[in-house]
């Protein structure tokens, strides 16, 4: 099969998302779809599945003009897409969900036993050892991805679109899924593969294809290229910097949480954090990372325990004490608790800053609040048709930096990220670790919570190893590797040599 989009175009108001882009596709070939945030990737994935309708253009499916004016079209043509937030119906069976409204019958009623041989068959065909059986909220992320291009590849696609696929699975899982989709090449399906994780398409991709700010910028064999090669080509020339040697923590302890305990996710957690210090924290899927920074915030009540700041113990733990007392804490799920989708640029990033601005006690002063999204949008270099739009109009990783910018407008003493960089660009990401080291040097102290490790070991002081709801000791970044800290992650070991030493 042979794809080929001819001068697609696709305008938003106040904003061209795609401008004209033409390019080839064949079947048996894996395309890594790249580009910075806001560059048009989602809308190209969109106009292929028919979600939406280009302004102007031509796509052709084996020289055959096709137009999809709805998702069932695209299908109907044997596309398929995956998207980043999953669409599976957790309280199902995985039989359940691959054949969802379309159950085998026998007569009329529902022919389980059918279903159920069948699932196992295409699980069976997809190399996976996963149970149709088994409720999908039991299965891990990587299980669930895979059940979900097993159901969409039961439509016998010839085309399949992955978005950003991995950006919720934990480092093991991704070698999973990667592997699995080398698998489709053979199939002779087209995969088009979208990551901002680079490592990820070395083992996938055979042909990248970048877009910039929706312009067309190249379509290359990979072998062809190093990592340096294909960063200039998305964002042109940028540096990538390494933790300068000034980011070095003062010696006077900021916070102190003593013998945190909260029922079933974490127990007897202690530690120090010190000013200026950018502390991190690793460790697998459902270690109780995230529970953790949000018992510390007072989002969640834990049982026994004590947090003290500047050496006064926290008595009113909730956020709105513990803003006041310059905690700020970036929520790992974006579109739930991070920002509110139909609400404006300009609110969302004012939102956690809301009582700084406030006049007379009753009103809000519009003027300090315009000022402060622009200075936000500005120090992120966040991508926004204006400040009125609403969020829903920006990019995943624009809408990341809307979260971060909310936060930051607090102006924290200590602020805690849980997985800032999810869907954000190699350079976007940099200029959150940026941001950490430039308010490092100023005093404030920054916790780190990410489930890529290099990204840890290249921003932090110091790494916090939690292991099945416990911390099981401290890594020095500086002497140790990717593989040593994914090792002490899993078996909850630190060997000597690279343990923190103060
Ligand atoms: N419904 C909409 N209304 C207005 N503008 C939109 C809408 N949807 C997308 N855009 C704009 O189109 C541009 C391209 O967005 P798109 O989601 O395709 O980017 P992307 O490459 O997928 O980025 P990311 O890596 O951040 O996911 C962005 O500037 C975005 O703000
Ligand atoms: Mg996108």
């Amino acid at each position: 099969m042979k794809i080929v989009a001819k001068n697609i175009v696709k305008d938003y108001p106040g904003c061209r998302a795609l401008d004209h882009v033409s390019l080839e596709l064949e079947s048996g070939k894996v395309y890594a779809l790249l580009g910075k945030n806001g560059s048009g990737k989602s809308t190209f994935v969109k106009i292929f599945a028919g979600v939406i309708q280009p302004t102007s253009g031509e796509l052709f499916i084996d020289d055959e003009r096709v137009d999809f004016k709805t998702p069932g079209d695209a299908h109907e043509k044997g596309i398929a897409t995956i998207y980043q937030e999953m669409s599976l119906i957790p309280g199902l069976t995985v039989a359940e969900n691959i054949f969802l409204n379309r159950m085998p019958k026998k007569g009329r009623m529902i022919d389980w036993k059918r279903a159920y041989r069948d699932a196992d068959e295409l699980l069976k065909t997809m190399g996976v050892k996963i149970d149709s059986h088994e409720v999908v909220q039991n299965l891990s992320m990587w299980q669930r991805q895979i059940v979900e291009i097993t159901k969409a590849i039961s439509y016998s696609p010839r085309m399949l679109m992955l978005d950003e696929p991995t950006s919720s699975l934990a480092q093991g899982e991704v070698q999973h899924l990667l592997e699995f989709v080398k698998t489709l090449k053979e199939r002779n399906i087209i995969v088009i593969y979208i990551t901002h994780k680079l490592q990820e398409i070395h083992h996938v991709a055979d042909d990248i294809i970048v877009l910039r700010d929706g312009q067309f910028i190249g379509q290359r064999h990979l072998e062809e290229l190093n990592n340096k090669d294909i960063i200039n080509m998305m964002f042109g020339q940028v540096s990538i910097r390494k933790r300068p040697e000034d980011v070095v923590p003062g010696r006077e302890i900021i916070m102190s949480v003593k013998n945190l305990t909260q029922k079933r996710t974490f127990t007897d957690i202690s530690f120090d954090l010190y000013k200026g210090e950018v502390l991190g924290i690793a460790g697998m899927l459902g270690s109780g990372r995230t529970e953790l920074l949000r018992a510390i915030f007072g989002a969640d009540k834990f049982q026994t325990g004590t947090i003290e700041i500047e050496g006064c113990r926290v008595t009113k733990l909730d956020p709105i004490h513990m803003i006041e007392a310059g905690v700020g804490l970036t929520p790992e799920e974006r579109k739930t608790q991070g920002v509110i989708l139909i609400h404006s640029v300009r609110d969302n990033l004012n939102y956690a800053s809301i009582r700084d601005n406030i006049k007379y006690k009753i009103l809000e002063d519009k003027k300090k609040r315009n000022r402060n999204a622009k200075e936000q949008i500005e120090s992120l270099q966040i991508k926004v048709p204006g400040l009125d739009s609403p969020c829903s109009t920006l990019s995943g990783g624009n809408q990341q930096k809307v979260v971060v910018g909310n936060w930051l407008s607090t102006k924290p003493k200590i602020m805690m990220y849980d997985e800032p960089s999810r869907g954000i660009d190699v350079n976007a990401k940099q200029q959150i670790f940026e941001i950490m080291w430039e308010e490092s040097k100023m005093g404030v102290s920054s916790i780190f919570v990410s489930t890529e490790l290099e990204e840890l070991l290249e921003v932090c002081n110091r790494i916090l190893i939690m292991c099945q709801g416990r911390l099981v000791g401290e890594v020095d970044p500086d002497r140790c590797s990717v593989d040593e800290l994914y090792a002490c992650c899993m078996s909850g070991v630190i060997p000597d040599q690279i343990a923190y030493r103060r």
